[in-house]
C-alpha cells in the first residue's frame, strides 16, 4: 500500500487530499498518514497541509526496487532489492542469508561500517555517495571457473558506466579505473563444495558521489569518483540498473554457451593494463613483466624475462609501473 500511495503521488503533479487518497485507494485516512510518514522516512520529500493534502516534492535517491525498477530490463536480477541504511558489509550479510535467497536477489546498503576489499584491505562506503551492493549468483558451474564471473562484472560495471556516458577502463581482474584513478572493485566470494558451487557473492563497490573529503588521504593518489572526475552528481539509481541489465546479458550468455568471448573482448578493448609494463605480487614475491594478451579462459598473459606465464586472478595483484595503474 505505501507504494500505492506513492505510484499515486507521483502520478499527480498537484495536492491531493488525504480524503481523496483514502477513497481511491481503499484505505483509512489514519494509514494515509502512516504511510506518508513511512515514505518520508525513506528519503521522499512530501509536503503536507492540512487544507490541501500531499504533494511529492522530491523522489528518494534510495538504491530500492522501488525507484529502480523503472531502469530495470532484466528477468530476474534484481527483481529482488533488500536495500539496508547501514550494515558492516553486504557481502557478509548476503552470505548469512544466501542459502534461502535466489539467484539474483541484490542487496544493497546506504553505507558500510567495514566494507571489504580484496586481499583484506577495507572498502570506504560513506553514506548515500556510493554504490554498495551484493548480487547473489548460483550457477551450475565448477568452481575452478568462478574468476570469469568477476570479469563479467567488470565488463558490466564498463559497459554502464559508457550508458551514462563516462569513459573508463578495466584493470583485470577487478577493477575499473579513470585516468590512473580507481572509481570501482569487485570482491567475489564463493560458498562451495569439491566440484559443485553453493552460491557466489558477488560484491560491487562503485564511488559514486563521494567528495575529496571522503576520500581517505592514503588512497587519494590511488582512488576517485565518478563525481570528481565529472565534475557533477550521477544518478545512483540508473548506474545500479544498468550494472544489472547489462550483467544479467552477458553472464545468462555465460552460462549458455560456457565462453566469455564477448566479455575477453570488451576487457582487452578498454585495458588498462595491456602493452604496458606491470608488478605481478604474488605470495609476497614482485615480479616485472610485461602484460601482452587477456586470454580466453580470462587470464592476464604477461612476458617476463625468463618467458610468457598465465596469471590467474586470486591472490593476485597487479601494479602498473606508472603511478596506480
Ligand atoms: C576491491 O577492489 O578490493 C574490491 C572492493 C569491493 C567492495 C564491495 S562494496 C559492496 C561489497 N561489500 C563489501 O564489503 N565489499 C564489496
Amino acid at each position: 500500500m505505501k507504494y500505492k500511495i506513492l505510484r499515486y503521488l507521483k502520478d499527480n503533479d498537484d495536492f491531493i487530499s488525504g480524503q481523496k487518497i483514502s477513497e481511491e485507494l481503499g484505505v483509512t485516512r489514519a494509514s494515509v498518514w502512516k504511510y506518508i510518514n513511512a515514505l518520508k522516512e525513506e528519503g521522499y520529500e512530501i509536503e503536507s497541509f492540512s487544507k490541501k493534502g500531499y504533494k511529492l516534492i522530491k523522489v528518494s535517491d534510495l538504491l530500492t526496487y522501488e525507484e529502480i525498477k523503472g531502469y530495470l530490463d532484466t528477468q530476474y536480477m534484481g527483481k529482488k532489492i533488500i536495500n539496508l541504511s547501514t550494515i558492516d558489509s553486504t557481502n557478509n550479510y548476503m552470505k548469512s542469508i544466501a542459502s534461502s535467497m535466489d539467484e539474483g536477489t541484490i542487496i544493497t546498503s546506504e553505507e558500510q561500517t567495514s566494507g571489504r576489499g580484496r586481499i583484506g584491505r577495507n572498502w570506504t562506503s560513506p553514506s548515500s555517495k556510493g554504490i554498495y551492493m551484493s548480487i547473489l549468483l548460483k550457477p551450475n558451474l565448477d568452481p575452478t571457473k568462478v574468476s570469469k564471473l568477476t570479469l563479467i562484472g567488470a565488463a558490466a560495471v564498463y559497459k554502464a558506466l559508457k550508458c551514462i556516458g563516462i569513459e573508463s577502463q578495466i584493470k583485470w581482474p577487478n577493477d575499473i579505473v579513470i585516468g590512473s584513478k580507481k572509481v570501482c572493485g569487485i570482491l567475489t566470494e564463493m560458498d562451495c563444495e569439491l566440484n559443485r558451487i553453493d552460491y557466489i557473492v558477488m560484491g560491487i563497490g562503485i564511488n559514486v558521489n563521494l567528495d575529496e573529503i571522503d576520500i581517505p588521504d592514503e588512497i587519494s593518489k590511488k582512488a576517485t569518483s565518478l563525481k570528481i572526475v565529472i565534475g557533477e552528481k550521477v544518478g545512483r539509481q540508473e548506474l545500479l540498473a544498468l550494472v544489472l541489465n547489462h550483467f544479467e546479458k552477458l553472464y545468462d550468455y555465460f552460462k549458455k554457451n560456457g565462453d566469455i568471448l564477448e566479455v575477453i573482448k570488451i576487457c582487452k578493448e578498454h585495458s588498462a593494463l595491456l602493452g604496458k609494463e606491470v608488478q605481478i605480487i604474488q605470495s609476497g614475491d614482485i615480479r616485472i613483466g610485461r602484460a601482452i594478451d587477456i586470454n580466453k579462459d580470462g587470464e592476464l598473459v604477461v612476458e617476463f624475462d625468463e618467458g610468457i606465464e598465465r596469471i590467474i586472478s586470486g591472490e593476485v595483484s597487479v601494479r602498473g609501473l606508472n603511478n596506480y595503474i
